[in-house]
């Protein structure tokens, strides 16, 4: 890492890859790009430089596809400048406390070094976002951008991280080969420091923040075209995404939890992030880049820099992530939120749901494009997700030895874990007995369960809290970040990183089965009064499962604050119109549907990865866990992940079959 690039001579050549991922990076590099940008038509900053911003209609031409033609929905200047302030905010205290050792990270198939995430974070802003605002007028309808005079002199992969690294083959998600982003120096010739990635964020960050205009009222009161309120907005969104990766991260490879302390009460302190940063990580600096004028001095209004927006530019009534942090989680309020379980299942009725997006919203993903039909037949949903109680019945049922609960994948999946996991026991006791220490580690008889859970030694067994003594949790504990000590697994909590085929078949072990997507939808964003038999497809739709106003720290578990899961029967406020709870935010749900495009699916310009390449490899999810930002949350989000992940804060709940619902003989043995 801290290795100083080689000479352009002793760089290692570029590698040849077999997919060179389908980005929109063959767009010419301007020559004004970056910060000696000079000549202008754009809008003037504070300091007097300006941007040559290319026009709405030149972005639009560039994309083959014409999504960007769809885009219709208008952010104002200073809606952005908010959301750039709040995301950053976010990413500083998801890192903050991290050595730059850390930030590398030990190599893990489940996890990217976090010191790539940020330079992958910078190099998406560049290269999806800010080279396309400042792009030059391109022909109309021409199919590949021709290159023009003032960039055939630029290297192809120049960029603003400097030097003689190629941003590319660093930091781009599809050059840079999982495997190859612990070893840049021997793939992409050169290796940059942390303090090249900070200031090639900081670079990336000033520039598209001078893109937005002076910061003064009646410019931040203008709203942006669609396409670049579109492209700021996605960009900001993949930062949230990172933010989540982030914090899921630190737990995968048991780092301390992100420090997420209270700030002052009066809302976001500007002081209080850079000095709670400084010292432990230096891209704290890309934070002072949004919060001040390009002299460093001039603070900005802070009616804007206090409040998050979601994506659509709409302020949250919870405000930055520094405010939430200021509420008081011990307190009685936590208490009135609830807790405890939250049993049964709703009932709901056939009828005819309307799936995915449609073109008069405000925010779409090309994954939830477009709208269509889809006949629900009557169904039973638990109210709540799968608790750790719940599912420690399941392993003490012998639920993993069952091999008639299982399909096919899902066996195969237990069977490569099985050998996986007595490899890891193995290497452990090679490394204790290369120490000198005692060999009589645990081989290939640890029991199957979900990641971070580990059996409880006899020395921990003074008290049973679950239960009572020999109660389903009281042979586990769990890992949580750095905790020093395994802790007791909340029996009410939802059981999290469990693999979709564990949730599968805990699913058939209690005569049930995952829901589909199109029912989680119909459960958190429709209303009894309105759905039925009689619906034609155009009931309304919430935008959360309690309606359609923003979410708050009453009605879901999100933003990272509460720093974990709450149990399942919390936050009642946030229940479905059919009664069902959490189902936005503290884990995300398994559905039983595989990732596919819906009628209509155009690959969104410019990320085009962002889903067709997992089409039929992946299933959906829905809902946000508690490391997700409010911002970006909503019902009808369409994510998704590899079935055998489980390095995510993933959980489920079961659904019924109205029409055979006797079929459920497994409740009972709860
Ligand atoms: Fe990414």
């Amino acid at each position: 890492m801290a290795a100083p690039p080689p000479s352009a001579s002793s760089a290692a050549p570029p590698r040849d890859r077999w997919f060179h991922g389908i980005h929109a990076h063959s767009i010419p590099v301007p020559r004004e790009a970056g910060a000696s940008a000079g000549a202008s038509s754009g809008p003037d900053d504070a300091s007097g430089r300006s941007l040559a911003l290319a026009p709405p209609h030149a972005l639009r031409d560039l994309d083959a596809y014409g999504t960007l033609r769809e885009k219709h929905h208008r952010l104002t200047r200073g809606a952005v400048r908010s959301m750039y302030r709040d995301v950053r905010e976010r990413t500083l205290r998801a890192l903050a406390g991290l050595t730059p050792a850390q930030l590398r990270a030990k190599p893990e198939p489940s996890l990217n070094p976090l010191d790539w995430g940020l330079g992958h974070v910078a190099h998406f802003y560049e290269f999806m976002i800010l080279r396309l605002l400042l792009a030059p007028a391109q022909p109309p309808n021409a199919a590949e951008p021709s290159s023009s005079a003032s960039s055939a002199d630029v290297p192809a992969h120049a960029s603003l991280l400097g030097g003689l690294h190629d941003a590319h083959a660093l930091f781009d998600s599809f050059r840079a080969a999982h495997d190859d982003r612990w070893r840049p120096a021997d793939v992409a010739g050169t290796d940059p420091t942390l303090d090249e990635i900070a200031r090639y964020l900081d670079a990336v960050t000033a520039e598209l923040v001078r893109a937005l205009g002076p910061e003064t009222p009646e410019n931040d009161r203008r709203a942006l075209d669609p396409v670049s309120s579109y492209l700021h907005a996605y960009g900001i969104v993949h930062e949230h995404w990172h933010v989540e990766d982030f914090i899921q991260t630190r737990q995968t490879l048991r780092y301390p939890r992100p420090r997420w302390t209270p700030a002052s009460s009066d809302g976001a302190s500007d002081d209080r992030v850079e000095s709670e940063t400084r010292g432990a990580f230096p891209f704290a600096s890309a934070y002072r880049v949004l919060v001040s004028d390009s002299a460093g001095s001039r603070p900005v209004d802070p009616s804007v820099r206090r409040y998050a927006c979601d994506v659509a530019g709409g302020f949250l009534p919870s405000p930055s992530p520094s405010s939430l942090l200021s509420l008081s989680l011990s307190s009685e309020k936590e208490k009135e939120r609830g807790g405890g379980a939250f049993p049964g299942y709703a009932s709901i009725p056939s009828g005819r749901y309307l799936l995915g997006a449609t073109p008069s919203d405000k925010w779409v993903f090309d994954a939830e494009r477009w709208a269509h039909n889809v006949d629900v037949p009557a169904f039973r949903i638990a109210k709540a997700q799968v608790t750790n109680a719940e599912f420690a019945a399941f392993v003490r049922a012998g639920g993993y030895e069952n091999r008639a609960l299982w399909s096919h994948e899902g066996w195969r999946w237990v069977a490569s874990e099985r050998a996986r996991r007595a490899s890891e026991d193995e290497d452990a006791v090679k490394s204790l007995a290369e120490d000198g220490a005692k060999k009589d580690v645990a081989r290939d008889d640890r029991p199957m369960a979900p990641r971070h859970w580990t059996p409880r030694s006899d020395a921990s067994r003074t008290n049973a809290p679950e239960g009572g003594p020999g109660g389903v949790l009281d042979g586990w504990r769990v890992a949580s970040f750095d905790d020093a000590r395994p802790s007791p697994l909340a029996p009410h909590a939802p059981v999290t990183h469990a693999t979709w085929y564990e949730a599968e078949a805990y699913c058939a072990w209690v005569g049930g089965r995952l829901p589909t997507e199109a029912e989680w939808e119909v459960a958190a964003r429709t209303d009894p009064a309105t759905y039925g038999a009689a619906a034609t497809g155009t009931c309304p739709r919430r935008e959360y499962p309690w309606g359609d106003a923003p979410p708050s720290p009453d009605r879901a578990n999100l933003d990272g604050f509460r720093g974990g899961a709450t149990d399942v029967g919390a936050l009642p406020a946030g229940d479905s119109a059919w009664g069902v709870r959490g189902m936005m935010g503290n884990a995300w749900e398994w559905t039983s549907t595989a990732f596919l495009p819906f009628p209509g699916f155009a690959m969104d310009f410019p990320y085009r990865e962002n889903s067709a390449p997992w089409f039929g490899y992946r299933k959906v999810v829905k809902g946000g866990c508690w490391a997700t930002s409010a911002p970006i949350a909503r019902a009808g989000y369409r994510h998704s992940f590899w079935p055998e992940m489980n390095a995510v804060y993933c959980g489920f709940r079961v659904a019924l079959d109205e029409k055979n619902p006797s079929a459920n003989p497994g409740v009972s043995k709860l």
